[in-house]
């Protein structure tokens, strides 16, 4: 199939991907402005969940709407694939029907198999190995901030997760260095290493990975579909804590960005989110500016022109 998906960060160039975080910065401006920009009119985007959400499904569904085009939530409880219909033949239907799919879901190979029979792009809204969207809206985060963050030194606290990978990504194609500091038995992905070679750092210790770092990150110690581990986890991950004193170990001008949701008192501390180097309400909105920057460029891309 022809159609252009984005997976991972990696389906786009390092050129792409500055041009869609600099065009969300555009559509941001328009919106602030009240310019109504409606390039996607009459189209439609599908979002598939299979596990909750509430940044995405808003930022998706309200971009598409101030996109002048409309979005349709399908929860695998109400549709056929719920009832064990192949991920193929679903592709290959529902993509006669609309213009893009967003598709949250557990096995990255579903959403691989959907892509490979859609005609249409499809979005990757978070896999247990990746979360492409995200790493566009924190990228944004970042170039709005502090301009950007090439040759700049990232710091990822916490668990080897889906974010962690895609900032392993993010790394590569953005082009700065990222130490990652976890306990043993939680690193990343060891294919996403490899393919990283010397642009990330596995480390112990959480202060080693802070010192000196321009951006530091932590996400949720368990993810979603890992709620039976979470007492182990709470346990080991106690030192990765991410609160004030740590980032005083970073540049004096570090952003603190996470993902959302916090849970605080545990990745964080209880005061983190109010800290003055903490830009998460920002960054969080950024996933809808970022999003329909994305959306454009897949679906009506003669209007991007960041
Ligand atoms: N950060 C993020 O993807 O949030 P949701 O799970 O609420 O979509
Ligand atoms: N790592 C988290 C991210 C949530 C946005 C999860 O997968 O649950």
């Amino acid at each position: 199939m022809s159609a252009r998906h984005f997976l991972s960060l990696m389906d786009c160039t390092p050129e792409e991907l500055v041009s869609l975080i600099r065009r969300g910065t555009e559509l941001k401006s328009l919106r602030n402005r009240g310019v109504l920009f409606e390039p996607l009119k009459n189209r439609v985007l599908g979002m598939i969940f299979e596990k909750a959400s509430t940044r995405t499904r808003l930022s998706f569904e309200a971009g598409m709407i101030q996109l002048g085009g409309q979005a349709i939530f399908l929860s695998p409880r109400d549709t056929q694939l719920g009832r064990g219909e192949p991920i193929a033949d679903a592709a290959r239907v529902m993509s006669r029907m609309l213009d893009a799919v967003m598709i949250r879901t557990f096995a990255h190979s579903n959403l691989v198999e959907f892509a490979a029979h859609s005609r249409v792009p499809v979005i990757n809204g978070l896999s247990d190995d990746l979360h492409p969207c995200q790493l566009l809206a924190d990228m944004q985060t970042y170039l709005e901030h502090r301009g950007s963050i090439t040759g700049k030194t990232v710091a990822w606290i916490g668990d080897g997760n889906n974010m962690c990978n895609s900032y392993i990504e993010a790394a590569q194609q953005f082009d700065f260095q990222l130490r990652v500091a976890c306990p043993e038995g939680y690193e990343p992905n060891p294919e996403f290493l490899a393919r990283a070679g010397d642009r990330v750092k596995v480390l112990r210790d959480p202060r080693e990975a802070v010192a000196g770092a321009h951006l530091v990150t932590t996400d949720v110690w368990a993810s979603m579909g890992q709620e039976d581990e979470i007492a182990e986890r709470h346990k080991l991950f106690k030192p990765y804590k991410v609160d004030r004193a740590l980032l005083d170990a970073a540049v004096a001008d570090v952003l603190f960005l996470h993902c959302l949701p916090a849970h605080r008192g545990e990745e964080i501390s209880e005061d983190l989110l109010d800290d003055p180097r903490a830009v998460a309400w920002d960054q969080a909105e950024n996933r809808l500016h970022a999003q329909k920057a994305l959306l454009e460029f897949l679906v009506e891309p003669a209007y991007h022109h960041a």
